[in-house]
């Protein structure tokens, strides 16, 4: 059977952080665990990508700072529309708004609001474990390799119909990483205790089956299970 989390006595939320850079399959391992441990499921790169299209759609600047913020007071987690966030343009554009401090401030206070509620969730991005949810209890980092994930994201794009040049690809998630490793504020990195997931030779069965052990045996130790 599905394992469904049981909030216990004191019902404090059961939350699984997920860190790590674009394209390691952290969005699909989310989704699996949320279904499996029937969890809520907050994917926090969509706020990001929610400031960056308002922003966009509003012809301001990417790094004005005042639309940032306005845009990101505006966001609401029960309508992130990911079909129309999804655009790579988004994803770049993101990054670029997620360097501005203020904007962190404010989706962050809405993810751990998000992270309290019962019986727990999964939270999926760059700073959970560090930032967002240091207290969660269970912590992965899920990385692969730059080529890895840039296979992927060109399978993805031509099972869609679509055509992209590999090279550019790589490019782009380099690009994205520097970024998100070299910001000041909230850096992409693992927490001290995170359990660390290479998924480079791992495909996305074997991925979730890793992460699901992971959790199973935390379960089990606290008799939760
Ligand atoms: O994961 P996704 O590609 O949707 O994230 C878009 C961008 O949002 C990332 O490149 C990163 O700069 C930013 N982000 C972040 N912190 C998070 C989630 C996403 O800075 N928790």
């Amino acid at each position: 059977m599905s394992g469904g989390v049981s909030g216990g006595a004191a019902a404090a939320p059961f939350v699984i952080a997920i860190d790590g850079p674009a394209g390691a399959g952290k969005g699909t391992m989310a989704r699996r665990l949320a279904d499996h441990f029937r969890l809520h499921l907050l994917d926090t790169g969509l706020t990001y990508r929610a400031v960056a299209h308002r922003i966009l759609a509003e012809g301001a600047a990417l790094d004005d700072e005042g639309a940032a913020i306005e845009a990101a007071r505006a966001v609401d987690l029960s309508r992130l529309d990911r079909e129309a966030l999804s655009a790579h343009a988004v994803g770049e554009a993101a990054s670029r708004v997620a360097v501005i401090p203020a904007v962190r401030r404010i989706l962050v206070d809405k993810q751990r609001a998000f992270a309290r509620r019962l019986p727990g969730s999964v939270l999926d991005g760059r700073d959970i474990g560090t930032v967002v949810c240091p207290d969660a209890d269970v912590k992965l980092y899920v990385t692969a390799s730059a080529e890895v994930r840039a296979r992927r994201r060109l399978a993805e794009i031509e099972a869609r119909g679509g055509t992209a040049e590999f090279e550019r690809i790589l490019d782009d998630i380099r690009r994205r990483d520097e970024r998100d490793i070299g910001r000041a504020d909230s850096p992409l990195r693992p927490a001290a205790d995170a359990h660390l997931l290479d998924t480079s030779e791992m495909d996305i069965e074997a991925a979730f089956l890793a992460a699901k052990d992971i959790v199973d045996r935390v379960l089990d130790a606290r008799g939760k299970a």
